[in-house]
């Protein structure tokens, strides 16, 4: 039996991809192995968001070729695949095979073809009509949390963005399909489910079939509705694009008590003149008035972001402005990215006018206002009672349990590994900067 080591970079899909890529060769004869060294075949599934990710396929080819034993099978799967095709293959020596976003549902199959001798396969073609989006439980990333893809590719184009290139076109899958596949995992001992897309309310299935008779302005939040039927503990989904935020997903967590109090809302920018040049589609006026109709909410629903500093043209006063957002806005965490130039995107094209140095300086502030704003928020939760859902056990300390709140914060607690797998209500006595503590009550 062949060992297949197989690493992720990158956002949630490709880990989502990963787990059918593990789950379709475990099924045709492949063990999947956690030591690396002593793989017979390394995949690595690739990130090309920012500059930095794309660098970790390069560093980790070197390292396998540099290292003693025999030299493993090495393919490259996922984003930067898809964008660099066939020139992997002489660029970075050592690279065995090719395949892009939309072809991982024939990874075994190329990969059976390598061992038996065929060279350079490169497959960057579209998923088969067939392709079974299911996920063995073995080789899901946790037992009870299940990644659901309910939409891929983005037609967005961001300017910034490598993602509309990388994988292609929006495309909804069937709403019936998603719904079985909730009330599966469900029976399977599933107790949280994240409907992931680049954009989750750009959700625009072919049909209505399975969605009938569930309010709601828009596909996405009738999805939601019918997802939150199936009576699956707990649904989290993201990520949520600005401009097609309606007011209907707030209404719909606001009604069904199992879609949890978590919002990942990426603003990006705190400045309207970059928010244009960024195309983004949202100002920051209706971007305030979202964030203050959730504020508003009956439940308290966590908001969460992403930010760019160093746009090309962003200003002094641009990032002062987007600091002034991140103070209103009271975010329970938001992730900070230095901009980094993506080659064939529009914003590539544009002068990239912010030093490093200064896009450092920015970051290092915003992250320090963040902070401060980020510990200030979290209080709010000493002395409350959050739901966890028990996960892992932590190594660190003696009884450690480790899991998520329904408002998506790692909470630690000491447990008994018994509670795997439930909820527990956990009173929450020490936040700190990417974690809580708690004690059960
Ligand atoms: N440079 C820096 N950050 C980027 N992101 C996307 N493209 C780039 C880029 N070229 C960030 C955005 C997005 C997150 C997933 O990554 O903030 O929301
Ligand atoms: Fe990229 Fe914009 Fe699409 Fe998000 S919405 S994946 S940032 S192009």
């Amino acid at each position: 039996m062949k060992k297949v080591y197989l690493e992720t970079y990158g956002c949630q899909m490709n880990v989502s991809d990963s787990e059918r890529v593990a789950t379709a060769l475990g099924r045709d004869g492949f063990e999947i192995t956690t030591d690396a060294e002593n793989a017979d075949v390394v995949l690595i599934n690739t990130c090309s968001v920012r500059e930095k990710a794309e660098q970790k396929l390069y560093t980790q080819v070197g390292r396998i070729r540099h290292a003693d034993g025999p030299k493993p099978v090495v393919g490259v799967l996922g984003c930067v695949a898809q964008l660099e095709g066939e020139t992997l293959l002489n660029k970075i020596p050592g690279v065995d095979f090719v395949v892009g976003t939309r072809a991982v549902g024939r990874v075994s199959n190329i990969l059976g073809r390598t061992i038996a001798g065929e060279d350079g396969i490169v497959d960057l073609g579209e998923r088969d009509d067939d392709y079974d989006w299911t996920v063995a439980d073995t080789h899901r990333h946790s037992p009870y949390v299940a990644f659901l893809p309910i939409i891929e590719g983005c037609n967005k184009f961001c300017t910034y963005c490598i993602v509309p290139f990388s994988r292609g076109r929006e495309r909804s899958l069937p709403a019936d399909q998603l719904i079985q596949e909730v009330l599966d995992l469900k029976s399977r001992g599933v107790k949280e489910v994240h409907l992931i897309g680049q954009n989750v309310n750009s959700y625009r299935p072919e049909t209505e079939t399975g969605l009938e008779g569930f309010a709601g302005k828009s596909a996405f939040s009738r999805l939601l509705r019918a997802v939150a039927a199936t009576g699956i503990e707990r649904i989290k989904f993201t990520t949520s694009f600005p401009r097609d935020f309606h007011e209907d997903i707030v209404e719909a967590i606001e009604t069904h008590p199992n879609l949890c109090n978590w919002v990942h809302l990426p603003v990006q920018s705190g400045s309207n003149r970059i928010l244009k040049l960024m195309k983004r589609g949202h100002t920051i006026d209706r971007y305030l008035k979202q964030i203050d109709r959730i504020r508003s909410s009956s439940r308290d629903i966590a908001i969460t972001t992403d930010i760019i500093v160093g746009f090309p043209g962003e200003t002094e006063e641009d990032f002062k402005d987007t600091v002034e957002l991140v103070r209103y806005c009271g975010f329970d965490s938001a992730y900070i990215f230095k901009y980094s130039p993506r080659p064939g995107t529009p914003a590539f094209e544009m002068e990239d006018t912010v030093s490093f140095a200064e896009k450092t300086l920015r970051f290092l502030e915003l992250e320090n206002v963040q902070k401060a704003c980020q510990q200030r928020r979290l209080e709010r939760y000493n002395d409350k009672v959050l739901e966890v859902l028990a996960e892992g056990t932590s190594a660190r300390t003696e009884g450690g349990i480790t899991g998520h709140s329904t408002c998506h914060k790692v909470v630690n607690f000491v447990g008994d590994p018994k509670q795997l797998g439930s909820i527990a209500n956990v009173k929450i006595t020490q936040v700190k900067a990417n974690s809580m503590f708690g004690e059960v009550v």
